[in-house]
């Protein structure tokens, strides 16, 4: 992995694939790769680092060329090396191709290839590929060798690679002999075709395509698409030609446009009242006192038959769905449980006919959640999908879902997809809630609780600049404990997770009474607690664990309710936020937390959009 482009028209491919790639680099990379078709000859250019040491490289000696594919690479196999990066070549310089995913067995695949005389240049799983589908082509069996179909050689070597490997791909390939052709194929991995007026593109997501056409292919597993300028053939492993459907790609270039600010994640995070009125917006029946869906595709008869819930997903979207754990629990009495999608993959868990699975993601495209989606799926449970963006993979493989609606998000570390997933949790609480116990009031005051939400999260933004100088204070410690309970315990992981993607300082979340059992040995002068300890059901027990934690000398920042004397006389620093209801607590907490892992990592000199190590859309296992 990571992010994958192509061009095949008239114009100068480099112009397209530099743009694109640059686009794509929220994803998450380390180097980044261009291949064009320049007179009947293949032109590399690789290098490690950021695509503008690419694209410096591409100015001192220009790749010319109007067929070409590029790549970002997040490393798997091998470190970020000018030879590891893609593309790779096959044979004598006859194909180049770029590969997101994971060959699984490119261990064995690579032992016989040596033997057979091939020679490597990289340490990666994905030129096994490369000389793999030099040698199919080389084969060009009688009976491909057909006059009518001139790509029959082509699709039969493409298809004969593909099936020796075992594990994921998004391949783009490009061949010395078909100098106006891309193949492109997936399992997996991700792959889009943008449809232009003599031109097309592929991409690895939607987002290079913006402003350059509104016309989207998805393509799905097990197809092959042969791209030139003019048309797009799908070719399916199992069904041989099959047709596709053009559909409207949603995303206007000026939401992916930074104006003002000087990065994603504080473009974001400022965008949350938005994104949050977005995920409401439509979804609040007053009549009947309840939330109303378009996309679950189950009926209410249906729907009141479940039993119990599982929420899977990973990273910010697995705390969201914690969130979500104590929001169902409370307001539809429904059990919930939430499990890691990559364990839920793997695990055979009993569950009855009456569970309801969904997937929780902000990309639609992350593998593991992809994979525990179809494991359930092929138990015979039904799927439901929480997404962001929209047609990915997992929205389309669900049997029904929700999209959040809060626009692309471009920051590797996740601030409104987080909210906009706990506003969407609430709904389906309330939904539930509604179709069991919930009384006609009950149901009304959540929904007067949720549409007040967007202009106290608007408050919680004035926090800014108060928090950048907590942010100061605090920049040189290098570790941070998290503390919250019940709905305020996910608040705490995210929180943690924050300042961890971000800024690289060690950073736990912990129940508060919890940190007793062990984490509480860290504690001294320069560990920060950050308590979250908004007034509610729990608060006096909060105060108890934050009193603990300043007995041992430890610093506390504490966010707090506007008005709150008794925790500021206790706390080194507090934050305060608007008060709201205890379940969307978590969801206006998460605001000074997002900016205090933002200006620590500001402060610390890292590059917040693209955090080290770190990729937006996890693509491989
Ligand atoms: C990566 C991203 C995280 C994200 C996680 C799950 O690790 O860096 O920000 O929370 O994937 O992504 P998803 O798109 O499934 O929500």
């Amino acid at each position: 992995m990571c992010g994958i482009v192509g061009y095949v028209g008239s114009n100068e491919a480099t112009d397209f694939l530099l743009e694109g790639l640059r686009r794509l680099e929220y994803r998450g990379y380390d180097s980044s790769g261009v291949v064009t078709i320049d007179e009947g000859e293949l032109q590399i250019t690789k290098t490690a680092g950021r695509v503008e040491e690419l694209s410096k490289a591409l100015k001192r000696s220009p790749a010319k060329g109007s067929t070409g594919v590029g790549h970002t690479r997040w490393a798997t196999h091998g470190p970020a090396t000018n030879e590891n990066s893609h593309p790779h070549l096959g044979g004598d310089r006859i194909l180049a191709l770029v590969h997101n995913g994971v060959i699984e067995n490119f261990r064995e695949i690579k032992q016989r290839l040596v033997q057979h005389g091939c020679v490597f240049a990289s340490d990666t799983d994905s030129e096994v590929i490369a000389h793999l589908l030099a040698i199919e082509l080389e084969k060009k069996t009688e009976d491909t060798l057909n006059e009518i179909d001139p790509y029959a050689p082509l699709v039969a070597a493409v298809q004969n690679t593909l099936v020796q490997l075992s594990g994921t791909f998004g391949l783009a390939i490009v061949f010395r002999d078909w100098p106006e052709t891309i193949v492109a194929a997936r399992l997996g991995s991700p792959l889009v075709i943008g449809v232009g007026e003599g031109e097309h593109f592929i991409a690895s997501d939607g987002s290079p395509l913006a402003g350059h056409t509104d016309k989207i292919v998805y393509l799905a597993d097990h197809e092959i698409a042969i791209v030139t300028a003019d048309a797009i053939r799908v070719v399916h492993r199992d069904q041989g030609d099959v047709g596709h459907d053009v559909k409207l790609l949603e995303i206007d270039s000026t939401e992916v446009e930074l104006n003002e600010y000087p990065h994603y994640m504080l473009k974001e995070i400022f965008e949350q009242p938005e994104a949050i009125r977005n995920a409401l917006r439509g979804r609040l029946d007053k009549d009947e006192a309840t939330a109303v869906f378009g996309g679950l595709n189950l009926s209410a008869q249906q729907l009141q038959k479940v039993k119990r819930f599982v929420l899977t997903a990973c990273g910010t979207s697995w705390h969201a769905s914690l969130v979500g754990e104590y929001m169902i629990e409370a307001l539809a009495r429904i059990p919930v449980e939430v499990e890691y999608a990559s364990e839920l993959r793997y695990r055979n868990p009993p569950l009855d006919t009456s569970t309801l699975l969904f997937a929780l993601t902000q990309s639609g495209e992350t593998i593991d959640t992809l994979a525990a989606l179809r494991e359930m799926k092929r138990k015979g449970h039904p799927t439901m999908a929480i997404c962001n963006v929209v047609g990915s993979t997992i929205a389309r493989e669900a049997d029904g879902g929700i999209y959040l609606h809060a626009g692309p998000e471009v920051g590797v570390a996740s601030t409104k997809a987080f909210t906009a997933q706990c506003v969407v949790m609430s709904l389906l609480a309330l939904y539930f809630g509604r179709l069991h116990h919930l009384s006609y009031e009950d149901g009304l005051r959540i929904i007067a609780d949720l549409e007040a939400l967007p202009e106290k999260v608007e408050r919680a933004l004035e926090t800014s600049n108060h928090v950048r100088q907590i942010a100061s204070k605090y920049a040189n410690c290098n570790n941070f404990l998290y503390l919250g309970r019940q709905y305020n315990f996910p608040a705490a992981l995210e929180g943690a997770l924050k300042l961890k993607e971000i800024s690289y300082i060690h950073a736990e979340g912990y129940p508060a009474a919890e940190m007793k059992h062990g984490p509480i040995a860290l504690v001294d002068e320069k560990t920060p607690s950050v308590f979250i300890v908004p007034r509610g059901a729990v608060y006096q027990k909060v105060i108890a664990n934050l009193e603990e934690i300043k007995a041992r000398g430890g610093p506390v920042i504490a966010v707090v309710d506007e008005g709150d004397h008794q925790v500021a006389d206790l706390a080194d620093d507090i934050i305060e936020v608007p008060k709201v209801a205890d379940f969307l607590q978590p969801i206006v907490a998460s605001i000074p937390l997002q900016f205090l892992a933002y200006y620590i990592a500001l402060e610390r000199g890292c590059d917040v959009d693209k955090p080290r190590n770190l990729a937006k859309s996890v693509t491989v296992e």
